[in-house]
């Protein structure tokens, strides 16, 4: 059935719905390719968005970085948030700019709502938030107050999957980065799991001359 009601939505919505390759149930809809970035109105987003609502589980609006227009027009219609930050100081502070838009300029703050909000923290590298050169998940959540829902490490898993046009969650389902943004999907369904940052299985010798070099 959940096939049947994806072509539904195919053939009856008037946008440009592309079929993901691998996974049958996750269609793509890109935005505009045109130099011109005010091709998108707000009243056309809303109305893609509230058509794609009734065919689809999930509507997920990709971002671009920062708080312009683009931002915007993707946090507009949303029923919840996942804010994904870098460990860094720059990233930490455009999300904390964005959560402010969220409390004021989306549909659900402006009828006295309240977003749901989860952070995720990506890239995160273990060995340089202990030296002090990123900042620890702890430093993050308590700057930005918001609930973590994952913490997918750096991983070279990331670009190997990119380089062969896959997500690291189908290219190598084991790799930490994998697990990570699976666990986080499993929270964001309302599953109660502790975060955890998986980590690249160091083999003995690795450990031994790491310790050494300490
Ligand atoms: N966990 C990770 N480990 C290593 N590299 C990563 C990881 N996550 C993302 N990257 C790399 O960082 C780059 C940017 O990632 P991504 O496109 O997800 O970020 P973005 O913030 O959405 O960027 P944009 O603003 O261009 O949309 C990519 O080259 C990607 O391969
Ligand atoms: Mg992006």
């Amino acid at each position: 059935m959940i096939s049947s009601t994806l072509y539904a939505a195919k053939r009856r919505s008037s946008t440009a719905l592309v079929r993901d390759k691998k996974l049958h149930n996750l269609f793509l809809l890109p935005a505009s390719q045109t130099r011109d970035k005010d091709a998108l109105t707000e009243e056309g987003v809303a109305s893609v968005i509230n058509e794609l609502r009734m065919y689809f589980d999930w509507v997920i609006c990709d971002s671009p970085a920062g708080i312009e227009r683009g931002a915007t027009l993707a946090m507009r219609h949303a029923d919840e948030a996942i804010i994904v930050s870098n460990p860094e100081v720059s990233s930490v502070r455009d999300c904390d700019r964005i959560i402010g838009l969220l409390d004021a300029k989306t549909k659900v703050a402006e009828d006295g709502g309240r977003m749901p909000k989860h952070l995720m923290i990506t890239r995160y590298d273990t060995d340089r938030a202990k030296t002090g050169d990123m900042l620890a998940t702890d430093d993050v959540v308590d700057i930005l107050s918001v609930p973590l829902i994952g913490v997918v490490p750096e991983s070279k898993d990331v670009l190997k999957a990119s380089n062969v046009g896959l997500p690291v969650t189908l290219s190598d389902e084991n790799s930490p980065p994998a697990k990570a943004y699976m666990e986080a999907t499993r929270r964001l369904l309302g599953e109660n799991i502790p975060v955890t940052i998986p980590e690249e299985k160091k083999s003995l010798f690795g450990k031994l001359f790491k310790g050494r070099a300490a």
